[in-house]
């Protein structure tokens, strides 16, 4: 039986606020974190899952930049389209505004402001995929919970219940934003009726999964990095982060150029190409010493 294929969403909407005045004329998805803009560590994510079919939503102010920023995905090896979502209404919205590209597909979202990083990524994404029906999501500790959905486990790590920023968390696990769905996530985000905040919550949507008992979620141990963007320290703080990894290594984290080349979805020349206007930099330079390796 030929598997499922898999295709990329990643929302990069909403005005930004918490980052004004940064965010007053570019989208915050495109502030530098780094070395590079922020979008390129989610779309990392979905191209180390061996997800090349991506669809990047955003604002009609922010979509030409994406645009400009990300091409068509050619030189990348993979297909990029681009959607505009014209209200913020909520990130279960984007399976509305999708649902042509997603066509027969399970889908992977990912919010264009979460960064992941660290060891055994790769393998739990695979897990992920390697699930054709139902849904996935990853709980991560963190100080805050309050600031996000929580998820309530059991003592087999089974989650007993999600909920959407709780004033009293039933636990410091946070549902981060990276969720793998079957074909039906549609249909169940269009079911759904706006929340309080006037948003069609994803968490009503990973709570329609669990009343069907067809909800999967896995913990990232300390392993794993992920990142909040959030505020001016947090983005600072992960810009830090990622330098002081990528210098202490010499390897850089969520380039995409590196991993199309390592996964073979570009050649040899292709890679030489995309670091000819690269050259004056440090990361281009990184790029053009992994063609010099052995
Ligand atoms: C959203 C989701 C929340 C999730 C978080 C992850 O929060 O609603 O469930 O934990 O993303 O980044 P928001 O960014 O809307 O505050």
């Amino acid at each position: 039986m030929a598997s499922i294929p898999w295709k990329g969403i990643i929302l990069a909407g909403g005005s930004g606020t918490r980052l004004h005045p940064l965010t007053l004329g570019l989208s915050k998805q495109l502030m530098p974190v780094y070395d590079k803009p922020m979008l390129y560590y989610p779309l990392s994510v979905l191209m180390l899952a061996g997800i090349r079919d991506v669809c990047i939503i955003s604002t009609p102010r922010d979509l030409p930049l994406f645009q400009a920023v990300l091409g068509d995905g050619k030189q990348w090896g993979c297909r990029f389209t681009f959607t505009e979502q014209a209200r913020p209404e909520g990130i279960a919205q984007a399976f509305l505004l999708t649902r042509d590209f997603i066509g027969d597909s399970n889908t992977c979202l990912i919010l264009g402001d979460n960064i992941f990083f660290g060891q055994g990524l790769t393998e739990a994404l695979q897990r992920a995929m390697g699930h054709e029906s139902g849904a996935t999501v990853f709980g991560y500790h963190v100080s805050d919970p309050e600031r996000y959905g929580v998820m309530e486990l059991d003592g087999e790590k089974r989650v007993v219940s999600i909920e959407e920023k709780p004033v009293k968390p039933k636990s410091g696990y946070a549902v981060t934003g990276l969720y793998f769905y079957d074909n039906q996530v549609a249909d169940i985000a269009a079911s759904i009726r706006p929340s309080a905040r006037g948003e069609l919550e994803i968490t009503d949507v990973n709570q329609a999964y669990l009343q069907e008992g067809r909800l999967r979620a896995e913990l990232f141990g300390r392993g794993i990095a992920w990142l909040d963007t959030g505020t001016h320290d947090a983005l600072l703080a992960a810009g830090s982060f990622v330098q002081t990894v990528e210098a202490r290594q010499a390897l850089k984290i969520s380039c995409p150029e590196e991993i199309a080349w390592r996964k073979g979805y570009i050649s040899d020349a292709q890679l030489s190409d995309l670091i000819r206007p690269l050259a004056k930099t440090g990361y281009g330079r990184y790029l053009a010493a992994l063609l010099e390796k052995p």
